[in-house]
């Protein structure tokens, strides 16, 4: 722990700011919108984007004992038998006979409707997954589900991916896909919603060794948030109690994050032991073991998962990065996004639409882009430019000048701490490609020599 007091910001403002500046949008909204589905905007696509291949570098890129996987959203009905979501994926609900709202029956009290206070109805049991029918009839024999997770087809695909790879254990496998739940209680924005996106590893261990994987995979991915922006102050782990237990884990510890409405999951890791492999087997007819060749043992693999959502990944990146700064009359809102995740990575903003300056800041902007998300904006005062691309959180604004006409150079003004220094226009790609790859801050090549800083609005 870092000592620091945990913070909370207000679930309203980044709510407004994700609206107002195009991260997310609510889904169908010329419709009136769909109750918890969510549209990401031209800014959220990126992030989104950033935090998927973020932890597809971590964990497959650069891991000799992972490899990806894209199973179908769609899965042989049976699948769901064995997994056991047909048959414990439900949660008793209760219906108010006036108003029909549905409610949790472990939450609501005095049998009367939250809402209106009708009577309620008996608790019944109801399915989150969301059936569909595949060909054209509609009957029993054609049900198939959109997948409720995307772990399942890791498990099914054990098999294929240890053939063809001829990888030995300990063997990862990592899916990043769309996961459906028809969730009762929805609500925080992205945080429950009932399309959302999962980034899940399914990793494959000798029994014996999965407690030793368990606690390695728990502080991997609590490093992971961390070395990504997240405030440690804001991250705590909770362990499941024995009756919250899923009903296919021998341990579960929580990865939570204090998000506007409290301390929520944001990921969770699970000793899931041999219940996938031996439930597939026994469904399927297949034999789902592994062959140690250096004991010549058969075994069934004991499985370690740590599930993460890209979603509530993202409402936690955008919590923690947001800040609020006063600036003279005026109020600094800014995302400190880590440089990896800014959707925008630098802003070309010539000072003038004069010709000339223009010509070389459109040639600048052409050579950027070519490398990273660069936005161009020649609209309004310097300092309006400036406020616009701190609010999404673009780590880097380039100012063409008059001057650099003479003297070749433009500026960089770095986002958390508006220093701004002159470099040569010829420099720039090698220096934001340092800076954006997390080197100190205006200590650019060649041979680290330090330019010019200067604060924002004057001195040195
Ligand atoms: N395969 C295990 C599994 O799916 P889970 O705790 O139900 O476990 C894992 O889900 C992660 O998926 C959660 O920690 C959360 O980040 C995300 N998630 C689950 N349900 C969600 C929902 N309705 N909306 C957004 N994200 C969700």
């Amino acid at each position: 722990m870092t000592g620091q007091t945990p913070t909370k910001v207000d679930m309203d403002k980044i709510v407004s700011l994700c609206r107002r500046r195009g991260f997310i949008f609510p889904s169908s909204e010329i419709y009136g919108g769909l109750s918890s589905c969510w549209d990401y905007g031209p800014l959220g696509v990126e992030l989104k984007q950033n935090i998927k291949q973020a932890w597809w570098r971590a964990v497959v890129q650069e891991r000799d004992d992972m490899v990806g996987l894209d199973a179908s959203i769609l899965m042989h009905p049976q699948t769901w038998a064995a997994s056991g979501h047909l048959e414990g994926f439900s949660d008793p609900l209760v219906e108010c006979k006036s108003c029909h709202l549905r409610w949790r029956s472990d939450e609501v009290k005095d049998n009367s409707c939250p809402s209106c206070g009708g009577e309620l109805t008996e608790p019944r049991l109801f399915n989150l997954m969301f059936k569909t029918f595949m060909g054209p009839i509609e009957e029993e024999a054609s049900v198939v589900y959109l997948r409720p997770e995307t772990a399942q087809g890791m498990f099914v695909n054990f098999q294929n991916v240890v053939n063809t790879t001829r990888k030995k254990l300990p063997l990862g496998i990592a899916q990043i896909g769309k996961a459906f739940r028809n969730e009762i209680t929805t609500g925080n924005f992205i945080f429950r919603s009932r399309e959302f996106e999962q980034m899940e590893i399914e990793f494959f261990v000798k029994p014996g060794t999965d407690k030793e994987w368990f606690n390695y995979w728990l502080e991997e991915r609590l490093n992971w948030y961390v070395k990504l922006g997240i405030k440690r102050e804001n991250l705590q782990l909770r362990p499941h109690t024995k009756d919250e237990l899923a009903h296919y884990a021998r341990e579960c510890i929580d990865i939570d994050y204090l998000f506007p409405m409290g301390w929520s999951e944001l990921e969770g890791i699970a000793n899931r032991g041999d219940f996938d492999l031996v439930q597939h087997a026994s469904h399927s007819g297949k034999e789902l073991n592994y062959f140690d060749e250096e004991t010549k043992e058969h075994f069934v693999p004991y499985i370690i998962e740590p599930s993460a959502g890209v979603d509530r990944s993202a409402l936690a990146f955008l919590c923690d990065a947001y800040d609020e700064e006063s600036d003279n009359d005026e109020i600094r809102v800014l995302l400190h996004l880590h440089p990896t995740l800014a959707p925008i990575k630098v802003a070309v903003l010539p000072l003038s639409r004069r010709e000339k300056l223009v010509a070389l800041a459109k040639q600048i902007y052409a050579d950027l882009r070519q490398r990273w998300m660069v936005q161009y904006d020649d609209a309004q005062s310097i300092g309006r430019r400036y406020r616009r691309q701190d609010e999404i959180g673009t780590p880097f604004c380039i100012t063409i000048d008059f001057q650099s006409l003479e003297d070749e150079q433009a500026t960089i003004r770095e986002r958390d701490t508006m220093n701004q220094i002159r470099i040569p226009i010829s420099e720039l790609k090698t220096a934001l490609a340092a800076k954006l790859g997390g080197e100190e801050l205006f200590v650019l090549p060649p041979g680290g020599k330090i330019w010019k800083v200067e604060r924002e609005g004057g001195e040195l």
